[in-house]
């Protein structure tokens, strides 16, 4: 018995096993929302239509041969409609399938799309500093609340960076993806959770490549304190729980 024997069977399929289990769906329980719901009264921001118009470099191989991990960023704010489009490249619906299920800029393992995606806005032109979420179906933002010393909660939540301390907090906006992973298990029960893991990693790379091709810069947070977190976005940490960062700025010339 290795000690990394359990982590290692994690990252293994278990198709086989899967086979032999009656999902929820199978069962007919009903399927959760696709989105998490939101009160009708909540203060929400209308994202410009996204437009290639933001776009500095359309170019797809000098985006992926120039992309790096960003951690130094300008003092320039993000615009508005150059937020909009990394929500849409990240997240963003492109069409609804015959079953009624969201087609999105990032695949999914059966489009279960089981990620909330807040943002902790420091500097984005005509936006208040706070807490947003993203609403895909509406491609508009919610306004969470504001944070007070929030450049110092961003520090206390991605702890210990080792490249470059502290650098998070000055970035203009630090992207936290959620999961509420019983939209996958409804539907893939045990071998929901791997999957969400490999569906994640595509909507960061997406997060890098449009950044990339706005003249901005991101870096992926894999080192976070996931209580502090949790508890910041009110999130019960059980069903639904953060699961990943990206911070992202105007890169420094
Ligand atoms: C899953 C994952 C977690 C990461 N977590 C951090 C992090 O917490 N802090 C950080 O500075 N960089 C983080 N990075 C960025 C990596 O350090 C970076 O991708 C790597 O050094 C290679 O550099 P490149 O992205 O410029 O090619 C993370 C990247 C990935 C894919």
């Amino acid at each position: 018995m290795g000690r990394y024997e359990k982590e290692r069977n994690f990252l293994k399929s278990n198709f086989l096993e899967f086979k032999k289990i009656k999902t929820d769906k199978m069962k007919g329980v009903p399927k959760p929302p696709i989105v998490k719901p939101y009160h009708m009264d909540a203060t929400m921001i209308d994202l410009p239509q996204v437009s290639e118009e933001v776009v500095t470099n359309s170019n797809i191989y000098k985006c992926m041969k120039d992309r790096r991990s960003t951690r130094f960023y300008s003092q320039d704010s993000l615009s508005l409609a150059e937020l909009s489009y990394l929500l849409w490249a990240t997240q963003g619906i492109t069409c609804t399938n015959k079953a009624g299920l969201t087609l999105r800029t990032v695949p999914c393992s059966g489009a279960t799309h089981s990620f909330e995606t807040y943002l902790f806005i420091t500097r984005v032109e005509g936006l208040q500093e706070g807490v947003y979420r993203y609403l895909p179906i509406e491609h508009k933002l919610l306004f969470m609340f504001e944070l007070r010393e929030m450049d110092q909660r961003i520090d206390d939540i991605t702890l210990e960076q080792p490249f470059v301390p502290n650098f998070a907090k000055k970035a203009a906006v630090v992207f936290a993806w959620s999961t509420t992973p019983y939209r996958s298990e409804w539907k893939y029960d045990i071998s929901a959770h791997k999957k969400i893991l490999i569906d994640i990693g595509h909507v960061c790379q997406n997060l890098y490549l449009a950044s990339e091709s706005l003249g901005a810069g991101a870096c992926a947070i894999g080192i976070y304190d996931q209580k502090l977190i949790d508890e910041i976005l009110q999130l019960d940490g059980e069903e639904e729980f953060v699961l990943y960062l990206a911070a992202v700025g105007k890169k420094k010339n």
